[in-house]
């Protein structure tokens, strides 16, 4: 059980432009491809539980669920998943979908034991992986890094992981588009397991 950022990322670390779109992302293939997914399905049938912020969730409703208001798609997700939110936000009837805020902890406890002792997606943005992180409860950082730059957006993980770095894990994938760089997360004091070890 593991708990990840799996996201998309621009060469200069921003995972939405400035207007909030992804059509700099959605413009280089889609996830929901079956020829060429990048990886998405294998990942996503070992989640258990996902978390987003409020922008993610308000960026879905608006470009996906209610992209043809007259024919509401359904929510992409069919596990459950935490919505954080100091506000009120819409509902979506049916959705497997908790409204949650504060302290990421309680969140991660909650997610750990819906999970079922599959893996937490920490789907963004990235200072709700930031608070995760905050707390040592993020264990890995998957980034499928997009051969674009935004110059400025929604930043990627606004915190300083330096000391210790993060442990880049195997090789780099490469499919073409997408480079993958898969790491897991060490702080400070913490002895890096023999299964970290053997990776390097
Ligand atoms: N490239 C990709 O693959 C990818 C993946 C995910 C997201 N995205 C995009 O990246 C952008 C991320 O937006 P963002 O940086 O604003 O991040 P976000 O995490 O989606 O939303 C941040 C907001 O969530 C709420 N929030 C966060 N933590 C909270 C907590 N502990 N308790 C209560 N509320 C909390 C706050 O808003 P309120 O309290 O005001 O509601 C906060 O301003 C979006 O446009 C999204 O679509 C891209």
């Amino acid at each position: 059980m593991s708990t990840q950022f799996y996201t998309a990322t621009s060469i200069d670390g921003f995972i939405a432009d400035e207007h909030n779109s992804l059509e700099w992302l959605t413009s280089l293939g889609d996830a929901n491809d079956s020829d060429n997914d990048h990886g998405y399905s294998a990942f996503y049938a070992n989640v258990g539980a996902l978390a987003m912020g409020s922008t993610t969730y308000e960026w879905l409703l608006k470009n996906l669920v209610y992209a043809n208001p007259l024919a509401p798609a359904p929510w992409p997700y069919e596990k459950p998943t935490w919505v954080l939110s100091h506000r009120e936000l819409p509902v979506l009837p049916g959705a497997n979908i908790r409204f949650a805020q504060g302290d990421i902890a309680t969140v991660h406890t909650e997610m750990m034991t819906a999970a079922g002792g599959q893996n937490v997606w920490v789907v963004g943005g990235g200072d709700l992986a930031g608070q995760f992180y905050d707390r040592q409860l993020l264990d890995e950082v998957i980034l499928s890094v997009a051969p674009v730059t935004l110059g400025s957006g929604a930043p990627l993980f606004p915190r300083r992981a330096v000391a210790p770095a993060l442990t880049l894990r195997g090789q780099p994938g490469f499919d073409g588009t997408f480079v993958q760089l898969h790491y897991d997360v060490t702080y400070p004091g913490a002895k890096s397991s023999s299964a970290q070890s053997a990776r390097i």
